[in-house]
Formats: structure tokens, sequence, C-alpha cells
């Protein structure tokens, strides 16, 4: 039987790849997708997400917008587009506009309902956290209510938002840190340290082109703008690649040897002067924090890439 996934995401390039694989992948079920504020501002994150389902015939998918700030500071402008991230997210994604509109009902209590009815749902989340805290704040059992959290946020030593931040937790670090303590049974962190392991290159966007299909040729598009917004960047260390972080997620759920994952501690910083949003990894067990994560020192591209490929077709 298929997995039943909800996605909560700030649709941006990476997050509509991840969509497609989510809504088009034979063994998973994609229930619903819920938005945030993140690489653009919600209104976009939800209009992008809304195109994308409706390009590869997924608009019965329904879409729920959420929060359009950080759950607690005031200071953080937040949505990446507009700053130095610019070249990697585009404000609307280049698909025609959506004719469907988004539900009526916010994301964190359309989280708190989906969970507390269905208990063998799986919660994929590859955005700021802002959702998610909020859905823990407004309802006690919502944390025991879901089996599996996979999460692409942080960095074990790599960072790209701020000298130690990865983006995703920088954006809320109140309401990350908020949610790596709250005691969910299962939480899966992909970070930048995995998703750099298993980057696109320029040749494997030729071969989804020549896969003819829609959602082949919107991947191919995407990651190709990445591909060139990190030429003009030092963040991509290979040339001609680029990360699709949040696709990960989604390959790792079909197929857990995507990724290879150890049981840390992870705590979020969230007053440090130069480290706002640093995901803390006890890699080597030195505190005596429990282990609260699987978090993914390694990711196997060629896998993840077959994924894709094949998904697409
Ligand atoms: C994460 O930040 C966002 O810009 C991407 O969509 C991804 O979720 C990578 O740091
Ligand atoms: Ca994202």
């Amino acid at each position: 039987m298929a997995k039943k996934i909800i996605m909560d995401v700030d649709t941006g390039t990476d997050d509509a790849v991840a969509i497609m694989l989510a809504a088009l992948h034979r063994d998973l079920d994609l229930v619903a997708v819920t938005t945030v504020n993140g690489n653009v501002p919600l209104e976009q994150t939800t209009d992008n997400t809304l195109r994308v389902l409706e390009w590869i015939g997924r608009g019965d998918i329904p879409v729920y917008a959420g929060l359009n700030k950080q759950v607690a500071r005031q200071d953080f402008p937040t949505p990446r587009a507009s700053k130095r991230d610019s070249k990697v997210h585009m404000p609307i994604l280049p698909l025609p506009a959506p004719t469907g509109k988004r539900q009526h009902k916010s994301a964190p209590q359309f989280l708190i309902e989906a969970f507390a009815a269905d208990p063998g749902l799986t919660l994929v989340a590859v955005a700021p956290l802002s959702n998610i805290a909020t859905a823990i704040a407004l309802d006690s059992s919502f944390v025991e209510n879901v089996s599996e959290l996979m999460i692409m946020g942080g960095g074990i030593t790599r960072s790209n938002m701020t000298a130690s931040a990865e983006f995703n937790i920088w954006a809320d670090p109140e309401a990350a840190a908020v949610v790596f303590s709250a005691g969910f049974k299962k939480i899966t962190m992909v970070p930048l340290d995995a998703t750099h392991q298993a980057t696109i290159s320029e040749d494997q966007c030729a071969e989804f082109r020549m896969l003819k299909t829609r959602a082949a040729n919107a991947a191919a598009e995407l990651i190709e703008f990445r591909i060139n917004g990190y030429k003009t960047t030092t963040i991509g260390p290979v040339p001609d690649n680029a990360p699709v972080h949040d696709a990960l997620c989604i390959a790792a759920l079909v197929d857990q040897s995507v990724i290879e994952t150890r049981r840390v501690n992870v705590v979020v910083e969230t007053t440090g002067d130069y480290t706002v949003g640093c995901t803390v990894v006890d890699h080597r067990h030195l505190t005596k924090r429990e282990p609260n994560c699987d978090v993914a020192f390694n990711a196997d591209g060629k896998k993840f890439f077959e994924i894709m490929r094949s998904t697409f077709a």
C-alpha cells in the first residue's frame, strides 16, 4: 500500500521537484500540501504549489496556507528569493497560473485534524517549521499523533544562510527549537551535508528532458536554473551540479537506503550572537542529551537520480 504523506513546503525550485516526485511516485500517496513563508512570501509559496500540482495533473491534491511570518521574531525578513539566494529560487515558477484555489482552513488547523484522524500519515517538512510549531502549540495531542516526521533542514558541518545556519532552521529558529524538542516518536533530519552528496548535474537534466513528460521537463528547467545559480555563487563545490534538497527527503521515503542515518541528539541554537539557527548535532555523543533524531550523514546520489528519472518518466 502506498505510504500516505503530507508535505509542508515553501515552493521554491527544489520544493517543486519534491512535490512532483511525491505526487507521482506509485509508492506514495500525497494527501495534501501545506504552505508557509520561506523561499518567497506565503502568497507565492501557495500559488507556486498550486501551479506545480496542476502542471502534473494533480490539482486534486488540496493545498492549505499557513503562517506568513515566524512564530516569534519580528526582525527576520526571511523570504529568500529577494536575498543573496535569488539565483536559486524564483518568485513565480515558470508554469501556468493555477485555476484552483487554496482551501479555507489554515495549515496548522488542517495538520492537527489530519493527523488526529489518521495515525498512519507521515509529515514531510521541507520549509521553515512555523506551521509545525504552531500545530504543536495549538493541540497538545499533535506530537503524539504524528508517527513520523521527516525534515529537510540544518547542517552537521555545512551551512548556507549564515556561517553556522541552514535556511529552513534559521528562518524560524524558535519554531525549529520547539519541533526538535517536542518529543516526536520519529524524526529524520536530512541536512545540507546529505543533500550536497546527491547533487544533480546538467547531463542528468538532459536525461530528464529526453523523457519528454511534463514533470521531467519542469524538473529539468528548475534544476538547470539552480545549477546556473550555483555557478554564480561560491556555495556549490561541484561544477555544473546543484543540490535538490527537498526532493532527497521524498526519495528517502521511497527507498531508505538513499540516505545513511545515525541516531543522535539535535538541538537548535536560538540565542547565540553568531549562531542563531544552528543545528547542534551531537554526533560524538559528547553530551548526556538523549538522541532525538535520525540524522542523514550520507546520501546516494545515483539512487536519488534514478528514483526521480523513473518517476518522471
Ligand atoms: C532549504 O532552504 C530552501 O531554500 C530550500 O527549499 C530547502 O528547503 C535548503 O537550505
Ligand atoms: Ca523548501
